[in-house]
């Protein structure tokens, strides 16, 4: 009984030790990619796909579309709002025609759901339901469903003060292929 509590005790370590994700993890070489806006048979006010289930270290990529967007980090509870030290792409991807010369770049830290609208007030992009989840708990009303649901309730979206400053990512050419430096 003794030896195996301590080994439950040593096990506990191990895993605590092993599942904390370093602050920033290495490049697992898997890109996930999102458009954003119009495009194609998506003709809304959305992000495609808007439920991404990704990996620490995984790349996200952000490929935008008419007409003039931005992604912006927000709690679950608090839709269209930043979230204080959240990721913000700026508004630097307006695009008339086709996708914008340059996409957003962040890597995935942790397993966190990470949850992202469109920031833009010109025609109330994310209470129209221009929201994403990265990483979702898949408990509702925790999911995409909910945080939808919720950004339809609130009234106008607000962007970080600065609105062409980047946050928690990079503002990328399309055809680079090293943004990490990997
Ligand atoms: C894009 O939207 C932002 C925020 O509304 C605005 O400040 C900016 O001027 C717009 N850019 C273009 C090219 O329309
Ligand atoms: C990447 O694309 C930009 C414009 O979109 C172009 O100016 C540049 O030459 C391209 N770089 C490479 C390495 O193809």
């Amino acid at each position: 009984m003794v030896a195996f509590t301590s080994i439950a005790f040593a096990a506990a370590a191990i895993f605590g030790l092993t599942t904390a994700a370093p602050a920033d993890p290495p490049y697992t070489g898997v890109t996930k990619e999102v458009i954003v806006g119009f495009t194609g048979a998506n003709k809304g006010f959305a992000f495609e796909p808007n439920n991404v289930v990704a990996q620490p270290g995984d790349k996200m990529r952000f490929i935008f579309h008419p007409k003039n967007h931005s992604i912006v980090q927000s709690s679950f509870d608090e839709p269209c709002k930043p979230l204080e030290g959240g990721i913000f792409s700026g508004f630097n991807f307006a695009t008339k025609e086709g996708p914008a010369p340059n996409v957003f770049e962040f890597k995935v830290k942790d397993t966190k759901p990470i949850w992202l609208y469109c920031s833009q007030t010109a025609g109330n992009h994310c209470q129209q339901g221009m929201v994403m989840v990265i990483n979702s708990p898949f408990s509702p009303p925790k999911d995409i469903n909910g945080y939808t649901a919720l950004s339809k309730l609130t009234e106008v979206s607000t962007s970080p003060a600065d609105i062409f400053t980047p946050i928690g990512g990079a503002i990328v050419a399309k055809n680079a292929t090293k943004p990490w430096g990997y």
